[in-house]
């Protein structure tokens, strides 16, 4: 009979309260559609009551903006929920890590008061990273694609996740042996540099600089780096609640959205415990986040895509800080009406419990509002998509149309505050999705919040 450890004693002892006691602390929110769909706000809100939060997918591709007061917080890498300062946030292997960004964000976070330390702060040894090759490398495939080009963020995320998957990636572990590190970065940034000058004709870069950037880099995560598996398991089997945050959206997934116009991690829910290095027996909320519109940035299909006055009326024209202009890129984002059909597939794809629609405010004086319920193609309506979101420019919407409202709902806080013409509109989403919508947000403050029902 072997020995069992100290650390395999205490959790089997853990677990076993949690299996008499069925607690289930682990809540993932994911973003239903083309990502932005408000998750950082969402994530705001719910991890008041979270005591670990996490990132578990993608990289600095993200974008998540949280209004508190007179605050803006635009985050791309650590946790939107670390704004809380009761919270410890985690970074987990499913993040590709670009450690100028992280450097950068730690300050900005410190410098708004926000302290970011090793006590509070966990980035997984697993967890990849980012380097100028990738980033050079997703420029030049990019121009390369020329009218074919996915619309990247050009953050380096496709080649860095190639690398990952070709296991040829460079891991924050690696960081701690100094020596090593600086030897395999320099080999990466040469193995890369073949491609760069061979193939696509750019400029290479300097290994040795790149070496030093990143020995610099690794002494200061040092301290951070250990195994965020290990530390949510353990919070989770004591009952602490862990809240996951997604990053981008269902139909940007790898495998389970418009491929090949997606990003090159898992978004949805399941990336969730893969990403963190967690199992299923601890999750109890899966939180869809969804605009009451749609809008995507970057190429790909889009069938509810609209284009004129419309379009520009829920885009915004980028005066308020919430107007749809990406927070990454500042590109304007593609906008079109609600689409129930992908919704519901977003519903099954990440087996969702609930559903927290934003944006709610941005369709007050628009008459009728219109909502995506099937598509045609040939003849034929299709509720459900026959194969997947691939190939969805064959598809021709179907539309319903409900109602508009006049009233200013920024201001409602309770579901009766509400129009009766907006309470419908959710009403007819949640039929429609089949899943109860829990939160409805109505402007980006922290306060901007409908909660329908719960407890
Ligand atoms: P994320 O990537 O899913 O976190 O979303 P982004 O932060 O990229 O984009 C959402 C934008 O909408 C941000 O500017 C938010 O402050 C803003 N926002 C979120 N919820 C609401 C809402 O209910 N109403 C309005 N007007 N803005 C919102
Ligand atoms: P958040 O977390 C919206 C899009 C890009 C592009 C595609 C691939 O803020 O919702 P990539 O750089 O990942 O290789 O680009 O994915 N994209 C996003 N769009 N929100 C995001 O993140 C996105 N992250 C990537 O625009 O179309
Ligand atoms: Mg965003």
């Amino acid at each position: 009979m072997g020995v069992k450890g100290a650390w395999q004693t205490a959790m089997h002892e853990l677990y076993f309260t949690i299996e008499t006691e069925r607690k289930m602390p682990l809540d993932v929110i994911v973003g239903t559609q083309w990502g932005d769909e408000g998750k950082g706000r969402v994530v705001d809100l719910l991890s008041a009551q979270a005591d670990f939060v996490a990132r578990y997918n993608g990289g600095d591709n993200a974008g998540h903006t949280v209004t508190v007061g007179d605050q803006t917080f635009r985050l791309h890498l650590l946790p939107s929920g670390l704004i809380h300062p009761h919270t410890t946030g985690a970074i987990g292997n499913g993040v590709v890590i670009n450690p100028a960004i992280l450097v950068r964000e730690m300050e900005t976070l410190q410098a708004a008061g926000i302290s970011i330390d090793p006590t509070r702060l966990r980035l997984s040894y697993a967890a990849h990273l980012i380097t100028p090759a990738h980033l050079a490398l997703d420029q030049a495939q990019e121009a390369a694609r020329g009218k074919g080009k996915l619309g990247t963020t050009l953050r380096g995320i496709g080649p860095a996740f190639t690398s990952k998957v070709s296991r040829q990636g460079l891991r924050l572990v690696d960081m701690l042996d100094r020596a090593a590190f600086a030897r395999s970065i320099q080999a990466h940034v040469k193995e890369i540099n073949r491609t760069l000058t061979g193939l696509f004709q750019a400029e290479p870069l300097e290994p040795q600089a790149v070496a030093e950037d990143f020995l610099g880099y690794a002494q200061l995560f040092a301290p951070y780096i250990g195994d965020v598996s290990a530390m949510l398991s353990e919070a989770l089997a004591r009952g602490r609640r862990v809240l996951a945050e997604g990053a981008q959206g269902t139909l940007l997934d790898l495998d389970h959205g418009t491929y090949p116009f997606v990003t090159s991690s898992n978004p949805t829910a399941p990336g969730a415990l893969v990403g963190l290095g967690l199992g299923f027996s601890f999750v109890e909320r899966v939180i869809g986040v969804t605009k009451a519109f749609q809008t995507r940035v970057g190429s790909g299909p889009f069938p509810t895509e609209l284009h004129g006055e419309l379009a520009n009326r829920l885009r915004g024209t980028g005066e308020n800080p919430w107007d749809e202009f990406g927070t990454t890129t500042g590109r304007p984002r593609r906008v079109g009406w609600l689409d129930l059909v992908l919704l519901r597939y977003a519903v099954r794809v990440n087996g969702l419990t609930e559903l927290a629609v934003t944006k709610l405010d941005i369709l007050s004086g628009m008459h009728p509002i219109r909502i995506c319920t099937a598509y045609r193609q040939e003849g034929r309506q299709w509720e459900d998509l026959p194969l997947g979101p691939g190939g969805l420019e064959a598809f021709e919407p179907v539309y319903e149309e409900l109602s508009g409202w006049d009233a200013d709902v920024s201001q409602s806080r309770q579901w009766e505050d509400l129009p009766a013409a907006a309470r419908a509109f959710i009403l007819r989403l949640e039929e429609l999705a089949g899943v109860p919508v829990r939160l409805v947000s109505v402007g980006p403050e922290r306060e901007q919040v409908v909660e329908i029902g719960g407890d």
